[in-house]
């Protein structure tokens, strides 16, 4: 999508222009202008049309120029709030593509008000329009239409253009690294296995230009990861450790370690899960796709600030080799872990990657994994959850989250909670204590592993694929928890 910032409207050629539409459109910022533009006929078309939040409708303006024009509908204008505007932006970009539309005019300033400055509006409108637009290359051989993606997008403003291009420029950049995350996260597990993932991070790697690590079966046998090994030893596909350095400094100081669960097929190993619960199992890496999602961006961005992605990439399998109950494992860390249940993999390979992450530096550590059912039982499906050990840590996250609009609702993590986590007759630790807010036992052993360091955990079980179509995309993977990681880097970054 190429996005060109223009502030003479008389020359203006597209497919379509995008007028936000709200009481009183009089009132909107450039109306005049824009009314000349088509002979004062654009309050008489706009007299009958809904205000309301999100309504779409299609003019046909007899100007060759400009053939037609979407009204969106903002309500009023003087509540829209950024959130909003990412949400209405999402269906004008389902709008466009469903249109085929291949040129869009936007004029900015009716999407603005007294909060929403002309670079707000246009990165939301960048983010919300690359979103929106977004949908997955199936593997159909029939019916599956190439992809009409939106060609040139025309951003009408009288304002400064080098910063409003340079904010839509930044929206785009966090659309499409979500984006990359929803089609990993939607990829199915015998096409994208570990190796997969593996080589598409090395490639994500080459192209920024990021110190690249891949370490194979052998590597992590000589580490002692037995926390990896354990979950990856019923399969035939080897795993793999990713591990990707953004260096801001050369001395790659004080790095933030964003550490992803990468299962790209969870059976549930002998705690096998249930014919239904085993559907929809192929996303159980979508941790891992939110800090590759968030690695693009950093790529793109290049943040002040040093950051280390570390990826730990299996399926969990069954068969004669795989590990099973009862038995126990020594991790990296040298902690022995007593296996309650092998469905509860996912802390296991995070155990880890949280500890190979501290031995590469890492001074704040953020996990983030489809970690439970759990968090889906206590939050929903539209809320990520959280715990952290560092209170500061936690309210710069929060921050960003705020920014992205990304719900995270944090749980706690109590002494008692810590212990459970910690009985077992036979080894330091047990994998499953028990089902009771058992989100906050899988989030906290794997804190029993970054230890004192300051760490966030983030379980985006529930959120990571959407059940259905939403204002910002389509039923399948949502891409979560990368524009709010990328923006807690650039947060940090502003920070230091
Ligand atoms: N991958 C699952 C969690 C999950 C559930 C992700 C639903 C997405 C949707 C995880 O590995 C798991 O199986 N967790 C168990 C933990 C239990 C055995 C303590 C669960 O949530 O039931
Ligand atoms: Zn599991
Ligand atoms: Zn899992």
């Amino acid at each position: 999508m190429n996005l060109i910032v223009q502030s003479n409207t008389e020359n203006v050629e597209a497919e379509i222009l995008v007028v936000g539409l709200s009481r009183h459109p009089e009132n909107t910022k450039g109306w005049q202008q824009f009314s000349e533009r088509f002979s004062g006929k654009l309050e008489g078309w706009t007299k009958d049309l809904s205000f309301d939040l999100k309504s779409l409708v299609t003019y046909p303006t007899l100007s060759g120029a400009i053939p037609r024009v979407l009204f969106v509908g903002l309500n009023e204008r003087k509540k829209l709030t950024e959130e909003d505007l990412r949400a209405v932006f999402g269906q004008v970009g389902k709008e466009l593509t469903k249109k085929k539309i291949k040129s869009a005019a936007v004029y900015l300033g009716s999407f603005q008000n007294d909060s929403i400055t002309a670079e707000n509006a246009a990165y939301l409108m960048a983010e919300g329009m690359t979103l929106g637009a977004y949908r997955f290359d199936d593997y159909k051989t029939t019916s599956n239409e190439p992809d009409s993606l939106i060609e040139t997008v025309s951003i009408l403003t009288e304002e400064d253009a080098e910063e409003v291009e340079a904010s839509a420029f930044i929206g785009q950049v966090f659309g499409l690294s979500v984006n990359e995350a929803r089609t990993l996260v939607n990829m199915p597990g015998n096409l994208l296995t570990a190796t997969a993932l593996a080589d598409y991070a090395q490639e994500l790697g080459n192209m920024y230009g990021f110190e690249t690590d891949i370490l194979g079966k052998a590597e992590l046998e000589e580490l002692g990861m037995g926390a990896i090994l354990a979950v990856n030893q019923g399969s035939v596909e080897e795993p793999r450790l990713i591990v990707l350095k953004y260096k801001a400094t050369e001395a790659f100081d004080n790095p933030l370690a964003l550490v992803g669960k990468g299962i790209t097929f969870d059976t549930g190993g002998y705690s096998l899960k249930p014919k239904d619960g085993i559907v929809g199992m192929k996303g159980d890496m979508g941790g891992a796709a939110a800090v590759l999602g968030a690695m693009q961006v950093i790529g793109e961005l290049k943040p002040e600030k040093n950051v280390v992605a570390v990826i730990a990439s299996t399926d969990n399998m069954v068969s004669g080799s795989a590990f099973k109950p009862d038995d126990v494992i020594t991790s990296l860390s040298g902690k022995t872990i007593e296996i309650l249940n092998t469905d509860a993999e996912g802390r296991l390979v995070l155990a880890d990657s949280v500890t190979y992450a501290k031995q590469l530096g890492a001074t704040h550590i953020v996990d983030v994994a489809t970690l439970t059912g759990g968090v889906i039982v206590a939050l929903g499906k539209d809320k990520t959850g959280a715990l952290t050990n560092d209170e500061a840590f936690f309210e710069t996250f929060m921050e960003a989250a705020l920014e992205t609009g990304e719900f995270v609702w944090r749980l706690p993590l109590t002494e008692s909670d810590k212990k459970r986590i910690r009985k077992s007759d036979v080894a330091d630790l047990n994998n499953s204590p028990g089902r009771d807010g058992h989100m906050i036992f899988g989030g906290g052993f794997v804190g029993e592993f970054a230890e004192e360091t300051p760490w966030i955990h983030l379980d985006i079980a529930g959120t990571s694929d959407a059940g259905s179509a939403y204002d910002l995309g389509p039923k399948g993977g949502t891409g979560v928890m990368v524009r709010t990681l990328a923006m807690l880097v650039e947060r940090m970054a502003e920070e230091q």
